[in-house]
């Protein structure tokens, strides 16, 4: 990442926490320079790209001005309420429909729950899959020395990514796996068993429901806040209410509404976890993917019980397809590793080597920044364009990472009857009722903008927008 593109990814944060309002003047380019100790030309740069980007305007004869992108008096999405009950899940064949549709390269995937593939770093990936292939000559027995356990020096990358974010792990804790689903589906099987009650959010991401469904696991669904995540109040009434054996959740940007929890609320997690001896999957992946300066604190950070699980994978940052995740599981570790070599035994050894390559040798935090900071641009046109498409009586999330906005829409939009119609313009979208095991949400949608802003998604979201006015 460039040093102008540092100091405009600054700004937008600047923009989006606030700090600088619309209309607001941005500090003169010499003041700039001064203040943030940056060369003039540095500060010129950004200003000119943030201009190109619509983020800022310039005044002639007065300067550099932060553009009231959109309407801030957008509401933020009511938190969801209901009556806590279990729930059997039988996830709908819509879901399969809908992951079928994010194959057409010539739909627009608003739908997709991945970033767009172009914005990784696929050069610098090739090669470290073609150097640590290229390895292979040399040292064949590599292929299948570390088949049972994961990649040594992959894990050894990964614990130090740990270790430097100030999270503890235990000796051998980390377990290889194929993804976080799968990372996800063993922290479930080892916590379970057929017809136990799970809480888990309500909306949830929908992979998280097919796990359920397919382990024959009971949901109780607890509601979410866009601005402060789990009800954790709910959460515990419901421990006391039901004979809950497992929790899991997102604490950072959480698919599909982008809440997280504070550290304050992290706390209470872990005092309601220990009290109950409740193991808790977290599922970790898109923590890497904040906008802030600082990281988001981990769960697993503040767990001394082993109970957490904590669950990532690089699917969402760095290399979408390699199917490379793992699991850090406190206590039941040796359980998990185990439940994997009788299953799949290990995802596939180029994918290890390759990542393991590019960490080593490759710019992992060069590559994260930039990607954090094309994802808080496009955040911030996505925004503006709801703003200037959508009708005003709708509520709209505005998270601090990720990739997703989760809108809220008039209760007259039948948001799986919007997907049907945006398809047939070759847009895709995720409807709301994909994120539940009771059919709720059935005016919300998620909107995918993790992709750089064109003219195409603009016209799409104004497409879209001409769509839900029509159920009006
Ligand atoms: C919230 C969330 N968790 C887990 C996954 C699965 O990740 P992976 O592709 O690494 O298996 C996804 C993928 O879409 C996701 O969005």
């Amino acid at each position: 990442m460039k040093l102008y593109e540092k100091f405009a990814s600054e700004l937008i944060e600047l923009i989006r926490n606030g700090t600088l309002k619309g209309s607001e003047k941005l500090p003169s380019i010499r003041h700039a320079s001064k203040r943030y100790g940056i060369s003039q030309a540095t500060v010129i740069e950004a200003y000119y790209l943030l201009e190109t980007q619509g983020i800022i305007y310039a005044k002639e004869r007065s300067g550099f001005y932060v553009k009231p992108t959109f309407n801030h008096t957008l509401k933020a999405p009511s938190p969801s309420e209901k009556y806590i009950h279990e729930t059997t899940v039988e996830v709908s064949d819509f879901i399969f429909s809908i992951l079928k549709v994010l194959k057409d390269p010539d739909t627009v995937q608003f739908g997709s729950a991945f970033p767009d593939p172009s914005l990784f770093p696929i050069a610098e990936l090739s090669q470290s899959m073609n150097k640590s292939l290229h390895a292979l000559l040399s040292q064949p027995y590599k292929l299948i020395s570390d088949v049972a356990t994961g990649n040594t020096e992959l894990i050894r990358q990964i614990e130090l990514r740990y270790i430097l974010s100030g999270i503890p792990l235990l000796p051998n804790e980390l377990v290889i796996t194929n993804g976080a689903m799968e990372a996800l589906s063993l922290s479930l099987q080892i916590t379970t068993q057929p017809g136990d009650l799970v809480a888990i959010e309500s909306p949830v991401f929908y992979a998280i429901l097919q796990i359920l469904e397919r382990l024959q696991l009971k949901a109780v669904e607890i509601p979410l806040a866009a601005e402060h995540g789990m009800d954790l109040n709910a959460l515990e009434d419901s421990i006391e209410k039901f004979n809950i054996k497992a929790v899991v959740l997102m604490t950072s940007f959480q698919n599909p509404i982008g809440a997280s929890l504070s550290k304050e609320k992290q706390l209470q997690l872990i005092e309601i976890i220990e009290k109950h001896q409740l193991p808790t999957i977290v599922d970790d992946v898109h923590s890497e993917l904040y906008y802030s300066k600082n990281p988001p604190i981990s769960l697993k950070s503040l767990d001394r019980s082993g109970l957490v699980i904590h669950c990532n994978s690089f699917s969402k940052c760095l290399a979408p397809g390699f199917r490379i995740g793992w699991v850090a599981g406190g206590k039941f570790t040796d359980q998990i590793e185990r439940l994997k070599l009788m299953t799949t035994i290990s995802p596939s050894m180029p994918s290890q080597l390759a990542l393991s390559h590019y960490l080593q040798h490759k710019h992992y935090d060069r590559h994260l920044q930039r990607l954090r900071y094309v994802l808080a641009l496009s955040q911030r046109k996505m925004l503006a364009a709801v703003s200037k498409y959508f009708p005003d009586d709708i509520a709209v999330t505005e998270p601090e990472g990720g990739y997703f906005l989760w809108i809220e829409l008039n209760p007259k939009v039948n948001a799986l009857e919007l997907c049907q119609k945006a398809l047939e313009h070759k847009i895709s979208i995720a409807p709301g009722p994909i994120f539940s095991a009771s059919d709720e949400f059935k005016n919300c949608i998620r909107l995918n903008y993790g992709m750089e802003w064109t003219l195409e998604l603009e016209e799409a979201m104004m497409k879209l927008g001409a769509i839900i006015k029509e159920f009006n």
